[in-house]
C-alpha cells in the first residue's frame, strides 16, 4: 500500500494538487475537510455537530474525525494506498492515523507539506472565496484558520520528522510545477523501499538473465547460494574448505551452513535497497528461515517470481546448451527432477501468502523482462 498525506495551511493548494496524486498513483482520496463539508450538507448528527466549529475557523474535535475515517477506510479495504488530505491537523490525530494504518498492516510513506506564506495562501482563499461556497472563505474566518494550523497543526510535523518521513515541498508556482515537485519527492521515497524478490523457475527457464535484467534496472542486489557457496571455496576459508569436500562426495550442503552466509550477506549493507533471491530458498524450510532472517532485518520478501515454461522447452534449452557444456542427458533429469521436488511446496507457500506471481516465461528475453517488470513495479506500488 502506498500512503501519503498531504500536509499544509489553508490555501496552500492540498486540494489542487490532490486528483492528479489519486491519479498517477491509483490512490483512495480521503480529505477530512471535503467528508466534513458532506456531513453538513446531509444534515447529518456529525455535520450538524461540526458546523459551527467549521464555520469560525476552529478544529472539529478528534472524536468527530476518527468517526468519519473509520467509516471510508472501512468501505474501501481494497484501495491500493490513500491520500489523505488535511488530515492529521492534530498531535493526537497523528496517533490515530498510525493506528489505523497498522490494522492494515502498512503505514505512512510521505508525510508532504506544502509550503506557502500565510499572505499568498490568504490571497488565493480569498480568490476562491467568489466561486467556492464555503462558509469557512471569508477574511476573518481566514484568521482563524490560519493560526488555528500554526498553534494545533503545525506542530505535528516534529512526529513525522522524527520517523523520517516528512517532506516539505515549495509550493509557490504553478500548480504542474509544484505536482512534478510532490510527485519526485513520492517516487524518490518509493525507489528507498527495500524490494527482495524471489526468483523460481527450473534450469534453463531464465532465471538468471531475469535476475540480472532486474537487478540492473532496480539497483537490487542478486543474492545466489550458489554463488556464495564458490565465493567461500574461491577464498579457501575454513566454510569454503568443509563446502568443496562435501561437493566432492557429493554430498549436499547442509542447510546450516548456507542459511549461515545468506543471513551474513542480509546483514552485511550489500543490500541496501534490496535483494533478488537465486537457487535460495530451495526448500519450505528454507523459505521459512529466509522469511524470519528478513523480518529480524526488518525487511520482507515482497514478490516471488515463478517463470513458468513446460518440462519439455525446459529439456530443449538444456540439450541446446548442453552442446556447448557437454551436458549429459543424465545430468538434465537430474537436475529437472531435483527442480520439481521442491518447486511445488515453494510456490505453494508462496500462493498462501499472496506474493506468487507466475510469469509466461516464453518468448524473447525482452518479452519476458516486460513481464518480470511489470510485476516489480506493481510490488514497488504496494510496498509500504
Ligand atoms: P479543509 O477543507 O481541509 O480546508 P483547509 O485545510 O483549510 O484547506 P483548504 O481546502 O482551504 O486549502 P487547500 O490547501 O486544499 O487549498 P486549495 O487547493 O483549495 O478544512 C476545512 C475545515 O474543516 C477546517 O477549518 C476544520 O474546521 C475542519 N477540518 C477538516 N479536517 C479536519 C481535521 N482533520 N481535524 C479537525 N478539523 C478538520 O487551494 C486554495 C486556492 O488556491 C484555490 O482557489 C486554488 O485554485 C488556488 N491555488 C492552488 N494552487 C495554486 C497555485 N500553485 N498557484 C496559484 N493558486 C493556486
Ligand atoms: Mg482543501
Amino acid at each position: 500500500m502506498l500512503n501519503v498525506a498531504l500536509f499544509g495551511p489553508p490555501g496552500a493548494g492540498k486540494g489542487t494538487q490532490s486528483p492528479m496524486l489519486i491519479e498517477r498513483y491509483g490512490l483512495f482520496y480521503i480529505s477530512t475537510g471535503d467528508l466534513l463539508r458532506a456531513e453538513m450538507r446531509n444534515q447529518t448528527a456529525l455535520g450538524k455537530a461540526a458546523k459551527e466549529i467549521v464555520a469560525r475557523g476552529g478544529l472539529v474535535s478528534d472524536e468527530i474525525i476518527v468517526q468519519l475515517l473509520e467509516n471510508t477506510i472501512r468501505e474501501n479495504p481494497q484501495a491500493n494506498g490513500f491520500l489523505f488530505d488535511g488530515f492529521p491537523r492534530t498531535w493526537v490525530q497523528a496517533y490515530i492515523l498510525d493506528g489505523l494504518l497498522l490494522r492494515m498492516h502498512t503505514s505512512l510513506i510521505n508525510l508532504i507539506s506544502l509550503e506557502v506564506p500565510e499572505e499568498i495562501c490568504t490571497e488565493r482563499m480569498l480568490g476562491r472565496a467568489l466561486t467556492s461556497g464555503r462558509i469557512d472563505d471569508t477574511r476573518e474566518v481566514i484568521e482563524v484558520r490560519l493560526r488555528e494550523y500554526k498553534e494545533k497543526t503545525a506542530p505535528v510535523l516534529g512526529f513525522y520528522a522524527e520517523r523520517g518521513v516528512h517532506q516539505a515541498v515549495d509550493g509557490l508556482g504553478t500548480v504542474e510545477e509544484i505536482f512534478q515537485r510532490v510527485s519526485s519527492t513520492i517516487d524518490e521515497s518509493l525507489r528507498k523501499v527495500q524490494m527482495n524478490v524471489v526468483m523460481l523457475g527450473g534450469p534453463g527457464s531464465g532465471r538468471g538473465t531475469q535476475a540480472r535484467l532486474l537487478a540492473d534496472k532496480y539497483n537490487l542486489t542478486i543474492l545466489s547460494a550458489g554463488d556464495l557457496l564458490q565465493e567461500e571455496i574461491g577464498r579457501g576459508s575454513a566454510v569454503g574448505q568443509q563446502v568443496s569436500a562435501q561437493m566432492e562426495n557429493g554430498v549436499l550442503v547442509p542447510d546450516e551452513v548456507v542459511i549461515r552466509l545468506v543471513e551474513d550477506r542480509i546483514r552485511s549493507n550489500a543490500g541496501r535497497n534490496g535483494f533478488i533471491f537465486k537457487g535460495f530458498p530451495r526448500t519450505l524450510v528454507q523459505a521459512y528461515i529466509l522469511d524470519g532472517l528478513l523480518r529480524k532485518a526488518g525487511s520482507q520478501i515482497n514478490c516471488v517470481l515463478d517463470l513458468r515454461v513446460s518440462t519439455i522447452e525446459l529439456v530443449r534449452r538444456l540439450s541446446l546448451r548442453g552442446r556447448h557444456y557437454d551436458l549429459a542427458t543424465s545430468t538434465i533429469i537430474r537436475r529437472l527432477q531435483a527442480y520439481e521436488q521442491y518447486e511445488s511446496a515453494l510456490s505453494r507457500y508462496y500462493e498462501n501468502s499472496g506474493r506468487l506471481h507466475s510469469i509466461d516465461g516464453l518468448g524473447s528475453t525482452e518479452e519476458v523482462f516486460q513481464r518480470t517488470s511489470d510485476k516489480v513495479d506493481e510490488a514497488f506500488r504496494l510496498a509500504r
